[in-house]
């Protein structure tokens, strides 16, 4: 899809930057690993608010993550920055919410924002806020990002 030579950026986007996008932004790069394309893409992540900027991620999504053999504990929080939407090829919102903040933050055109399961799926499927919830949330998260992992990763 991308026209130009060089990696395909992927920038995935949620409210606060420590439960899903975080998650996504491991599985996605666990997947693309695992394919053996790591060279082709860039992959990173970031939150539409900075209330937790410099911060892991939630202790919830690390664990989601260890279970299934991906290590997220490094990363660290960050809010979207205009450059960002220059920069990344896909901007990837998790929820309509996402889509509306990202919209907003917008310096110019919206082409590159899309919501990801909808890019993924080719149906406008949101990730739920898993944050005020139980551990449960967090394992149908990760098990909804990666299915669309899978699928982003066979469409681009
Ligand atoms: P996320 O979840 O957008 O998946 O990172 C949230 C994390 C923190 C808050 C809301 C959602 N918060 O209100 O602090």
């Amino acid at each position: 899809m991308k026209q130009t030579d060089g990696p395909v950026s992927v920038l995935f986007v949620c409210l606060g930057n420590i439960c899903r996008s975080p998650l996504a932004e491991g599985v996605f790069r666990q997947a693309v690993r695992n394919h053996g394309c790591t060279n082709r893409f860039h992959i990173d992540s970031a939150g539409t608010g900075g209330w937790h900027s410099g911060s892991p991620p939630d202790p919830r999504s690390v664990a989601v993550a260890r279970r299934h053999g991906i290590d997220i504990s490094g990363q660290l929080c960050r809010k979207i920055t205009a450059d960002d939407f220059s920069q990344f090829d896909y901007i990837l919102g998790m929820d309509h919410d996402n889509i509306a903040n990202l919209r907003a933050a917008a310096p110019g055109d919206h082409g590159r924002i899309h919501l990801f399961l909808d890019l993924a799926f080719g149906r406008p499927v949101e990730i739920a806020d898993p944050y005020y919830g139980g551990s449960g949330g967090f394992e149908e998260a990760y098990r909804i990002i990666r299915e669309g992992s899978e699928a982003l990763l066979e469409k681009l």
